[in-house]
Protein backbone atom coordinates (compact mmCIF):
# COMPACT_ATOMS: atom_id res chain seq x y z
CA UNK A 1 0.00 0.00 0.00
CA UNK A 2 1.01 3.35 -1.12
CA UNK A 3 0.95 6.33 0.97
CA UNK A 4 -3.00 5.94 2.37
CA UNK A 5 -3.18 9.57 4.20
CA UNK A 6 -6.42 10.90 3.41
CA UNK A 7 -6.92 13.39 0.76
CA UNK A 8 -11.32 13.92 1.42
CA UNK A 9 -13.73 13.18 3.76
CA UNK A 10 -17.33 12.52 2.43
CA UNK A 11 -19.81 15.10 3.24
CA UNK A 12 -20.69 17.17 4.87
CA UNK A 13 -17.55 17.29 6.31
CA UNK A 14 -15.03 19.35 5.19
CA UNK A 15 -10.89 18.43 5.39
CA UNK A 16 -8.77 21.04 7.02
CA UNK A 17 -4.61 18.63 6.84
CA UNK A 18 -2.06 19.84 9.06
CA UNK A 19 1.55 18.46 8.63
CA UNK A 20 2.20 19.04 12.11
CA UNK A 21 0.09 19.80 15.66
CA UNK A 22 0.88 19.39 19.33
CA UNK A 23 -3.24 18.61 19.45
CA UNK A 24 -5.83 18.01 16.70
CA UNK A 25 -8.39 18.83 19.73
CA UNK A 26 -6.29 22.35 20.08
CA UNK A 27 -6.16 23.20 16.64
CA UNK A 28 -9.84 22.52 15.97
CA UNK A 29 -10.72 24.69 18.80
CA UNK A 30 -8.58 27.71 17.69
CA UNK A 31 -10.31 27.30 13.81
CA UNK A 32 -13.76 27.15 15.47
CA UNK A 33 -12.93 30.34 17.94
CA UNK A 34 -12.39 31.69 14.20
CA UNK A 35 -15.45 30.78 12.74
CA UNK A 36 -15.11 27.16 11.43
CA UNK A 37 -18.30 25.44 9.85
CA UNK A 38 -19.44 22.71 11.70
CA UNK A 39 -18.21 19.60 10.12
CA UNK A 40 -14.62 20.89 9.53
CA UNK A 41 -12.14 18.45 10.23
CA UNK A 42 -8.74 18.86 11.49
CA UNK A 43 -6.61 15.81 10.13
CA UNK A 44 -2.89 15.70 11.40
CA UNK A 45 0.23 14.04 9.50
CA UNK A 46 1.77 14.29 12.81
CA UNK A 47 0.46 14.92 16.22
CA UNK A 48 3.62 15.56 18.92
CA UNK A 49 1.28 15.74 21.92
CA UNK A 50 -2.22 14.26 21.96
CA UNK A 51 -4.14 14.30 24.64
CA UNK A 52 -6.24 11.34 25.62
CA UNK A 53 -8.70 11.37 28.99
CA UNK A 54 -8.17 12.19 32.75
CA UNK A 55 -5.11 14.05 31.33
CA UNK A 56 -3.33 11.21 29.70
CA UNK A 57 -1.42 11.36 26.60
CA UNK A 58 -2.33 9.75 23.63
CA UNK A 59 0.04 7.58 21.50
CA UNK A 60 0.07 8.62 17.51
CA UNK A 61 1.95 6.28 14.90
CA UNK A 62 2.37 9.66 12.08
CA UNK A 63 3.00 6.79 9.72
CA UNK A 64 0.47 4.29 10.43
CA UNK A 65 -2.95 6.07 12.76
CA UNK A 66 -5.40 8.64 12.33
CA UNK A 67 -5.37 11.20 15.03
CA UNK A 68 -7.97 13.87 14.39
CA UNK A 69 -10.61 15.75 15.49
CA UNK A 70 -13.95 17.41 13.72
CA UNK A 71 -15.55 20.90 14.57
CA UNK A 72 -19.07 20.31 15.70
CA UNK A 73 -22.06 23.56 16.21
CA UNK A 74 -24.46 21.27 17.30
CA UNK A 75 -28.00 22.59 17.28
CA UNK A 76 -29.40 20.18 20.18
CA UNK A 77 -29.35 21.67 24.03
CA UNK A 78 -25.67 21.81 25.52
CA UNK A 79 -26.95 19.16 28.28
CA UNK A 80 -27.06 16.46 25.20
CA UNK A 81 -23.18 17.21 24.00
CA UNK A 82 -22.04 14.50 26.44
CA UNK A 83 -23.79 12.11 24.17
CA UNK A 84 -21.71 13.06 21.27
CA UNK A 85 -18.86 10.92 22.60
CA UNK A 86 -21.17 7.75 22.80
CA UNK A 87 -22.04 8.75 18.85
CA UNK A 88 -18.24 8.89 18.27
CA UNK A 89 -17.46 5.85 20.02
CA UNK A 90 -19.84 4.22 18.53
CA UNK A 91 -19.01 5.09 14.99
CA UNK A 92 -15.40 3.92 15.06
CA UNK A 93 -16.90 0.70 16.36
CA UNK A 94 -18.82 0.31 13.36
CA UNK A 95 -16.04 1.33 11.32
CA UNK A 96 -14.00 -0.74 12.82
CA UNK A 97 -16.83 -3.65 13.03
CA UNK A 98 -16.75 -3.98 9.18
CA UNK A 99 -13.29 -5.27 9.16
CA UNK A 100 -13.01 -7.40 12.43
CA UNK A 101 -15.67 -9.02 14.39
CA UNK A 102 -16.27 -8.81 17.96
CA UNK A 103 -15.84 -4.63 18.36
CA UNK A 104 -16.40 -3.51 21.57
CA UNK A 105 -17.13 -0.16 23.52
CA UNK A 106 -15.91 -0.18 27.05
CA UNK A 107 -17.64 2.62 28.64
CA UNK A 108 -18.23 5.11 27.61
CA UNK A 109 -16.23 5.66 24.54
CA UNK A 110 -13.04 3.49 24.34
CA UNK A 111 -12.86 0.86 21.40
CA UNK A 112 -11.67 -2.70 22.39
CA UNK A 113 -10.58 -5.34 20.40
CA UNK A 114 -9.92 -8.62 22.06
CA UNK A 115 -9.40 -6.99 25.22
CA UNK A 116 -7.14 -4.41 24.18
CA UNK A 117 -7.64 -0.47 22.97
CA UNK A 118 -8.01 -0.07 19.54
CA UNK A 119 -9.39 3.49 19.89
CA UNK A 120 -10.11 6.42 22.30
CA UNK A 121 -12.39 9.60 22.00
CA UNK A 122 -11.85 13.20 23.73
CA UNK A 123 -15.07 15.03 23.53
CA UNK A 124 -14.36 18.96 24.61
CA UNK A 125 -17.25 21.82 24.40
CA UNK A 126 -16.29 25.47 24.10
CA UNK A 127 -18.76 28.30 24.08
CA UNK A 128 -21.08 27.15 21.20
CA UNK A 129 -18.79 24.55 19.31
CA UNK A 130 -17.63 21.27 20.47
CA UNK A 131 -14.45 19.04 19.30
CA UNK A 132 -14.73 15.56 18.86
CA UNK A 133 -11.06 14.07 18.82
CA UNK A 134 -10.35 10.49 17.23
CA UNK A 135 -7.49 8.36 18.10
CA UNK A 136 -7.56 5.00 15.88
CA UNK A 137 -4.57 2.95 15.74
CA UNK A 138 -4.80 1.29 12.04
CA UNK A 139 -1.77 -0.24 10.50
CA UNK A 140 0.56 0.25 13.42
CA UNK A 141 2.60 -2.59 13.49
CA UNK A 142 3.67 -2.36 17.32
CA UNK A 143 3.80 -0.21 20.15
CA UNK A 144 6.18 0.60 22.86
CA UNK A 145 6.78 -1.48 25.59
CA UNK A 146 4.27 0.22 28.34
CA UNK A 147 1.40 -0.37 25.61
CA UNK A 148 1.93 -3.35 24.21
CA UNK A 149 -0.31 -5.53 26.64
CA UNK A 150 -2.98 -2.72 26.60
CA UNK A 151 -3.20 -1.27 22.83
CA UNK A 152 -4.12 -3.28 19.49
CA UNK A 153 -4.77 -1.85 16.06
CA UNK A 154 -6.41 -2.75 13.00
CA UNK A 155 -4.06 -4.55 11.30
CA UNK A 156 -2.48 -6.08 14.26
CA UNK A 157 -5.55 -7.99 14.98
CA UNK A 158 -6.61 -8.34 11.07
CA UNK A 159 -2.95 -9.50 10.01
CA UNK A 160 -3.39 -6.68 7.50
CA UNK A 161 -3.04 -3.25 6.40
CA UNK A 162 -6.15 -1.27 5.67
CA UNK A 163 -6.71 1.78 3.62
CA UNK A 164 -6.84 4.82 5.97
CA UNK A 165 -8.73 7.25 3.56
CA UNK A 166 -11.17 4.00 3.62
CA UNK A 167 -11.65 3.98 7.78
CA UNK A 168 -11.96 7.72 7.82
CA UNK A 169 -14.34 7.77 5.44
CA UNK A 170 -16.26 4.92 6.97
CA UNK A 171 -16.26 6.42 9.99
CA UNK A 172 -17.00 9.74 9.20
CA UNK A 173 -20.18 8.85 7.56
CA UNK A 174 -21.59 6.72 10.51
CA UNK A 175 -20.62 9.54 12.87
CA UNK A 176 -22.76 11.99 10.69
CA UNK A 177 -25.40 9.43 11.45
CA UNK A 178 -25.04 8.94 15.05
CA UNK A 179 -24.52 12.18 15.80
CA UNK A 180 -27.86 12.81 14.80
CA UNK A 181 -29.44 10.68 17.09
CA UNK A 182 -28.40 12.49 20.31
CA UNK A 183 -31.59 13.99 20.80
CA UNK A 184 -35.32 12.13 19.22
CA UNK A 185 -33.23 9.04 18.46
CA UNK A 186 -30.99 8.44 21.38
CA UNK A 187 -32.68 4.88 21.49
CA UNK A 188 -31.04 3.68 18.66
CA UNK A 189 -27.95 5.53 19.67
CA UNK A 190 -28.09 3.65 22.67
CA UNK A 191 -29.22 0.23 21.65
CA UNK A 192 -25.93 0.21 19.24
CA UNK A 193 -23.52 1.10 22.40
CA UNK A 194 -25.25 -1.46 24.50
CA UNK A 195 -24.96 -4.51 21.56
CA UNK A 196 -21.70 -3.45 22.05
CA UNK A 197 -20.57 -2.66 25.65
CA UNK A 198 -18.36 -5.17 26.87
CA UNK A 199 -18.61 -4.02 30.65
CA UNK A 200 -22.20 -5.62 30.54
CA UNK A 201 -22.87 -8.40 33.15
CA UNK A 202 -18.64 -8.15 34.62
CA UNK A 203 -17.70 -6.80 37.72
CA UNK A 204 -15.69 -3.61 37.91
CA UNK A 205 -14.20 -1.37 40.31
CA UNK A 206 -13.77 2.86 39.14
CA UNK A 207 -12.59 5.45 40.49
CA UNK A 208 -16.06 8.08 40.87
CA UNK A 209 -16.07 11.76 42.06
CA UNK A 210 -17.60 10.44 45.52
CA UNK A 211 -15.23 8.15 45.86
CA UNK A 212 -13.78 4.72 44.72
CA UNK A 213 -17.06 1.82 43.88
CA UNK A 214 -17.01 -1.69 43.08
CA UNK A 215 -19.84 -3.75 41.78
CA UNK A 216 -21.41 -5.59 38.93
CA UNK A 217 -22.63 -3.81 35.74
CA UNK A 218 -25.99 -4.35 34.39
CA UNK A 219 -25.98 -2.16 31.35
CA UNK A 220 -26.42 1.46 30.13
CA UNK A 221 -29.32 3.68 31.71
CA UNK A 222 -31.79 5.69 29.48
CA UNK A 223 -29.00 8.68 29.41
CA UNK A 224 -26.33 6.18 28.63
CA UNK A 225 -25.16 6.57 32.16
CA UNK A 226 -23.51 3.11 33.83
CA UNK A 227 -25.94 0.90 35.81
CA UNK A 228 -23.75 -0.77 38.62
CA UNK A 229 -25.40 -3.47 40.70
CA UNK A 230 -23.25 -2.57 44.47
CA UNK A 231 -24.90 -4.56 47.97
CA UNK A 232 -26.77 -1.44 48.58
CA UNK A 233 -28.69 -1.41 44.94
CA UNK A 234 -28.68 -0.41 41.43
CA UNK A 235 -25.90 3.44 41.23
CA UNK A 236 -26.41 5.42 38.01
CA UNK A 237 -22.63 6.44 37.04
CA UNK A 238 -22.30 9.43 34.87
CA UNK A 239 -18.86 10.05 35.10
CA UNK A 240 -16.05 7.60 36.22
CA UNK A 241 -12.31 7.69 35.76
CA UNK A 242 -10.95 4.10 34.75
CA UNK A 243 -13.32 1.66 34.90
CA UNK A 244 -11.31 -1.71 35.56
CA UNK A 245 -12.45 -5.23 34.78
CA UNK A 246 -11.88 -7.15 38.10
CA UNK A 247 -9.51 -9.73 37.29
CA UNK A 248 -8.30 -7.35 34.16
C1 LIG B 1 -8.62 8.62 25.30
O1 LIG B 1 -8.76 7.44 25.01
O2 LIG B 1 -8.24 8.95 26.45
C2 LIG B 1 -8.90 9.66 24.28
C3 LIG B 1 -7.83 9.73 23.23
C4 LIG B 1 -8.12 10.76 22.18
C5 LIG B 1 -6.95 10.96 21.25
C6 LIG B 1 -7.30 11.82 20.08
S1 LIG B 1 -6.05 11.83 18.84
C7 LIG B 1 -6.85 13.15 18.04
C8 LIG B 1 -7.37 14.08 19.11
N1 LIG B 1 -6.36 15.05 19.49
C9 LIG B 1 -5.97 14.88 20.76
O3 LIG B 1 -5.10 15.56 21.34
N2 LIG B 1 -6.65 13.87 21.32
C10 LIG B 1 -7.60 13.28 20.39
Amino acid sequence: MGDDFPTSVPAPFTLCVRDEVGSTNDEARGLAERGAEDGTVVLARRQTTGRGRRGAGWFADAADGLAFSVVLRPHESKALWPRLALAAGLAVAEAVGTRLPLVGIKWPNDVWLGGRKVAGVLVEAGGDFAVVGIGLNVNVAAFPAELAGIATSIRIELGARVDRGDVLTDLLWRFDLRRRQIDGDFNELLDGVRERCVLTGHEVTMATAGGPRQGRIEGLGPGGELLLRTAAGVARIIQADEVRLVGE
